[in-house]
């Protein structure tokens, strides 16, 4: 069965990013010129996926309203002649086919995926964290929808982390696959304690997943955290059924964290078309002066 559509949480609370979250959703802080959901929503889009079901909270309409049609400001654009930039507006508001589901409290991720059961069904779908971005040649998710049409089972997007940065993440203990950037899930522990696992393979916000999750999620009590995990989830997933681990080709930022949010900024402005080279000679200035 195809992969038809991508769920994308973004009803947490960005408590990383406060100040700057307190009114504004940390999806819709910009990244050069765009705000961090639509470079994930484009993603989507340039996979092939033909619907995007946000799940939304209190103070987050700033994203769907993103992604709407805003009819007084097109006719202004009109009226100025601005039609470049009308166009531009008008093709975000056509991306796609997006609904919405609210997550009433942010009980955790995987709170938020099982909040959206009802709107995928029975079918395999993919989830994309709201504030995890990927820059990559060929869109990150286009790789794993590949991957899961040769294998046909759940796929969790990895990346090889330092062995002092496992406890931030969750950790995938694999056996190595035939295909190549590809392993078999063994295990699965959330955030573990330094010394704990021997792995280095840290799972990012990209997943596909087979819709047996949202039973295993109804039975799932918070863990980590006081939240409903989705690592718990898939581990129990990932003893029911296969699931394989996928190391994509790419780099990821975590655009939820200060830190990340900075580095995306400078990758994103390195590849603009117009912004590259006087931001580059920038940057040279600015390396003279460290
Ligand atoms: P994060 O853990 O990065 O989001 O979840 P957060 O809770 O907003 O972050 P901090 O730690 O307080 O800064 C990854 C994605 O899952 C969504 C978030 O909006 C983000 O896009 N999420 C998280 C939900 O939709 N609901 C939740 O209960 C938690």
């Amino acid at each position: 069965m195809d992969v038809r559509k991508a769920v994308i949480p973004v009803a947490g609370l960005g408590t990383r990013f406060l100040p700057a979250t307190k009114a504004i959703p940390k999806e819709m802080l910009t990244i050069v010129d765009r705000p961090t959901i639509q470079y994930i929503v484009e993603e989507v889009v340039a996979s092939g996926i033909e619907q995007i079901i946000f799940v939304t909270s209190e103070g987050k309409s700033a994203i769907e309203n993103h992604f709407d049609y805003n009819y007084e400001l097109d006719h202004v654009l009109k009226e100025k002649n601005k039609t470049l930039l009308g166009k531009e507006l008008d093709m975000i508001s056509n991306l796609i086919d997006i609904v919405s589901v609210r997550q009433k409290k942010p009980l955790g991720l995987g709170h938020a995926i099982w909040t959206a059961r009802h709107i995928v069904g029975a079918e395999p779908f993919m989830v994309c964290l709201g504030d995890d971005l990927v820059s990559s040649e060929v869109p990150c998710a286009w790789q794993m929808l590949e991957l899961f049409r040769e294998v046909g089972e759940s796929i969790v997007a990895v990346q090889r982390v330092p062995p002092n940065q496992t406890f931030q993440y969750g950790i995938v203990e694999g056996i190595e696959n035939d295909r190549e950037r590809t392993h078999r899930v063994k295990r699965m522990v959330e955030k573990p304690a330094p010394g704990t696992t021997d792995s280095d393979l840290a799972i990012i916000g990209r997943y596909i997943l087979m819709p047996d999750i949202f039973e295993i999620l109804s039975g799932t009590t918070p863990g980590h955290g006081g939240e409903i995990q989705l690592t718990d989830a898939l581990l129990a997933l990932s003893m029911k059924r296969k699931m394989y681990a996928y190391e994509f080709e790419g780099t990821r930022f975590d655009a939820g964290d200060k830190f990340g949010y900075l580095q995306a900024i400078v990758a994103y402005a390195l590849r603009h078309d117009e912004l590259a080279e006087p931001f580059k000679e920038h940057l040279r200035e600015v390396v003279k002066t460290l």
